[in-house]
């Protein structure tokens, strides 16, 4: 296929823009042609840097207009599937960011409605896109440090939580919020699905909310074993302060990769008092800039070319699953076996 993918974006929030000013023009194969958000002064404020030739604030107005041949689906976790089943019915192609969905049978149903419609699915695990990730990819694939035997990841959040994410049973805390995006990493290290997951957390940077929130952790550690054997480690955490921190180590039967770190421009400097100063990474939005462009390339690609997508409806599933199982252990304070 030849043609430009006009795509239309729907919610035009915080993740919304970055792809927005993504596909407005930083494609070759793509180009945003329409907005969708229910907030029309969020939407008159998109539309005045976007200058857009379609606007909508339902979603299902959008998804009549012919001209449009894929969505980026942006919205509160809630409202995914809906929209999802929706537009594929429309056959419109889907990137959906993730969470994927609430629920596995709301998983399901996305999944089923884009196979039925012949429509791809593509999910927002960006760390897949980016350079050094990947890298880490190939060098298991290589098997340049021999066979995997562990694999460790971890992320750690700046921000003060806001006050609904203390709450749990809505937030599912750093596991939920932070931490997919490293179980999805070791899922797609390992090559395998998880057997086991183990959690365990504390609060530690927000005693004054223990009373009212006795279930809140700010820190976990997760434990997982694959189906080959691999074994998998998360460190999690919100709320550190010290900037935004994504790490992953593959140790092999002959060496290790250390994929990531810290130093957001690659410069120290180095005093006579002997100490070292460097920049740490301010936000997941300046770490991941390239990923995302790489996610929506590879999601226009699958569009042209016909094939399948490089992050899965079942990718998506399985992520949520293991959030769902994860906090099961952490609630149930032992491991969680998964069939
Ligand atoms: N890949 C990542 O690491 C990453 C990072 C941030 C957010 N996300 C995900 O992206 C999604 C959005 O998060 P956010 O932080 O941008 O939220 P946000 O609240 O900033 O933005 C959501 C937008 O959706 C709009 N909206 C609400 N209902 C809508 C509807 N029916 N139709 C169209 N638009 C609607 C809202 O008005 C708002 O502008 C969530 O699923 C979130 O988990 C993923």
């Amino acid at each position: 296929m030849n043609k430009m993918i006009n795509v239309c974006l729907i919610g035009c929030g915080r993740a919304g823009m970055i792809h927005a000013r993504n596909y407005n023009g930083n494609l070759r194969h793509a180009r945003l042609i329409a907005i969708c958000d229910p907030d029309e002064g969020n939407l008159a404020e998109v539309q005045k840097e976007l200058q857009m030739e379609y606007q909508y604030t339902d979603y299902r107005e959008a998804l009549k207009n012919a001209n449009i041949d894929a969505i980026v689906v942006v919205t509160p976790t809630h409202l995914h599937r809906d929209i999802v089943v929706a537009a594929a019915k429309a056959g419109k192609h889907i990137f959906c960011e993730k969470p994927m969905a609430g629920t596995e049978e709301e998983c399901n149903d996305m999944i089923d409605a884009c196979r039925e419609y012949n429509v791809k699915l593509q999910l927002g695990f960006m760390r897949r896109f980016d350079e050094n990730f990947k890298t880490g990819k190939e060098v298991i694939e290589n098997k340049t440090v021999g066979e995997v035997t562990l694999l460790k990841s971890l992320t750690h959040g700046p921000s003060e939580p806001k006050e609904w994410m203390f709450d749990i049973s809505k937030s599912g805390g750093p596991v939920a919020e932070v931490n997919s995006h490293d179980l999805d990493t070791l899922r797609w290290y390992a090559g395998a699905e998880v057997s086991m997951i183990h959690v365990i957390g504390h609060n530690f940077r927000s005693p004054e909310k223990a009373a009212e929130y006795p279930d809140y952790y700010d820190t976990c550690a997760v434990m997982m074993q694959f189906t080959n054997g691999i074994i998998g480690m998360i460190d999690g955490a919100q709320y550190v302060r010290y900037g935004y921190d994504a790490r992953a180590e593959i140790l092999g039967t002959h060496g290790i990769v250390k994929v990531g770190r810290q130093n957001s421009n690659n410069v120290e400097v180095v005093t006579q008092d002997k100490t070292i100063q460097a920049q740490s990474m301010p936000s997941w939005t300046k770490l991941y800039q390239e990923a995302y462009v790489r996610e929506a390339e590879a999601f226009i690609d699958a569009i042209r070319h016909d094939t399948g997508t490089q992050v899965t409806g079942h990718d998506g599933k399985m992520a949520l699953i293991l959030v769902r199982e994860g906090l099961k252990s952490l609630r149930e304070k032992r491991p969680v076996f998964i069939e």
